[in-house]
């Protein structure tokens, strides 16, 4: 592809890694059949033109395919990482070169840049944000209240930031409408379970190269991430132990077949630890002391909260890599606790992220989210929105189409049963 524009601006690493970007970008694509028909109708209809768009994403290749939909919608974005260590810097740079797309995100990025790029964004006056785990929104509200009257809305993509988004909503903050992508059908059951399931495996997998078969493997958390996780783990062999906080789910957790138990009791069995709860220190100082030598501790959540490194550290004789994204804390006790991924999203960090297949819904959910919006203009009342039904059932049915599968219809008479009342026993 010749670029017939000015490149934009951009912080990215190394613009020649553009064309292995533009190989991987496309290779995902071919996954991502429900984004693609979005894609070609917003080329048709452009639904987004004249729109001044931040999407605020993991850079990876599948959002690369939202953010090359979004530009065809006319939309005027700007993407900046939502996380420091997520962002793939071959697809930055085929973003900036090869697509015209502003992009400010490097791989390993300090906590400082991360912040500035936040400042970057929002200086583009954004109309629609996409956000995940709210770190644009909560800025916004918190220091650009002069650019609260241009925002039509925003797009969330993760639970932790829909619990930001309820808690600004309860303290009479949030003056626009946000779209909860993260509770669309066709977004958490498929990217939290089985996205987050496979990919958090796959990002223990390439950092450690261990063996999962016989090991202890504790998963904090049993939401749909804590599911996805839980199950997969148990698929390569290993005998899961989970722990929660919420009576509900941890019933679920026992009947599907799992040992429950509070951390405490799990510190000392476990060989591998997955924190995926949303909540901080779940793992703390006194389950550190009382680890295997040689347990390894990872998280799956969005922040790097969960664990408590700071108090791992001030435990530590010497911290050194013995791998990429592989940390050894060795500690006065004499033991050693293996980190993975500085403690953030193992799955971006070590691995790719979720496969293709089931970002496919979920940017779906994006790109008719931000759309819906845009129709919608000056009609939602600020707060939290669904993705209307209509749309989550129509991303499943694409999703199904594209898979070759076909499913049944209700009969008339069935339509009939299924609206009355009067027929029982
Ligand atoms: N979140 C989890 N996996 C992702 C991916 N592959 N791309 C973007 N965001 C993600």
């Amino acid at each position: 592809m010749t670029a017939t524009y000015t490149q934009p601006k951009h912080e990215v690493k190394d613009l020649s890694l553009a064309p292995l970007g533009k190989q991987r970008i496309e290779w995902a694509g071919r996954e991502m059949p429900v984004l693609r028909q979005i894609r070609d109708r917003f080329a048709a209809e452009k639904p987004l033109a004249g729109i001044r768009l931040v999407a605020c994403c993991h850079v990876t290749t599948e959002t690369a395919n939202l953010a090359i939909a979004l530009k065809a919608a006319g939309a005027d974005a700007v993407l900046i990482a939502s996380n420091p260590l997520s962002t793939q810097d071959d697809v930055a740079a085929c973003l900036v070169a090869e697509y015209g797309i502003p992009v400010f995100a490097i791989k390993g990025e300090d906590a400082e840049t991360y912040v500035r790029h936040v400042q970057v964004a929002l200086d583009h006056r954004p109309n629609i944000i996409i956000d995940d785990g709210c770190d644009v929104v909560a800025t916004l509200v918190k220091e650009r209240q002069d650019q609260l009257s241009e925002i039509i809305g925003t797009t969330e993509e993760t639970t932790t930031g829909i619990v930001r988004l309820r808690a600004m909503f309860k303290d009479g903050v949030l003056t626009f409408p946000a779209i909860n992508v993260n509770d669309a059908d066709t977004k958490h059951f498929f990217d939290n379970r089985y996205g987050t399931g496979q990919s958090t495996l796959d990002g223990i997998i390439r950092a450690t190269n261990i063996l999962l078969a016989g090991k202890n493997v504790v998963v904090a958390g049993y939401g749909w991430c804590g599911k996805g996780t839980a199950l997969r783990a148990r698929g390569l062999g290993a005998n899961v132990i989970v722990t929660e906080i919420d009576p509900t789910k941890a019933i679920e957790a026992v009947m599907d077949g799992f040992r429950v138990m509070p951390m405490s009791e799990a510190a000392p069995q476990g060989d591998l630890f997955i924190t995926v709860t949303g909540n901080k220190h779940v793992i703390r100082s006194e389950h550190f002391d009382v680890m295997k030598d040689g347990a390894i501790v990872c998280n799956s959540g969005h922040f790097d909260i969960e664990i408590d490194l700071k108090a791992l550290g001030a435990k530590a004789k010497e911290v050194r890599t013995v791998r990429n994204f592989t940390e050894e804390y060795r500690l006065q006790n004499g033991k050693s606790v293996i980190v993975l991924g500085e403690g953030r999203l193992v799955n971006l960090a070590a691995a790719e992220g979720h496969p293709s297949a089931v970002m496919d819904m979920s940017f779906a959910n994006q790109a008719l989210g931000c759309e819906y919006l845009v129709k919608n203009k000056g009609k939602l009342e600020p707060g939290i929105h669904s993705i209307p039904v209509e749309v989550d059932k129509q991303i499943a049915r694409l999703k199904l189409q594209a898979m070759g599968i076909y499913i049944d219809n209700l009969t008339p008479d069935q339509i009939e049963y299924m609206n009355s009342w009067t027929s029982g026993t």
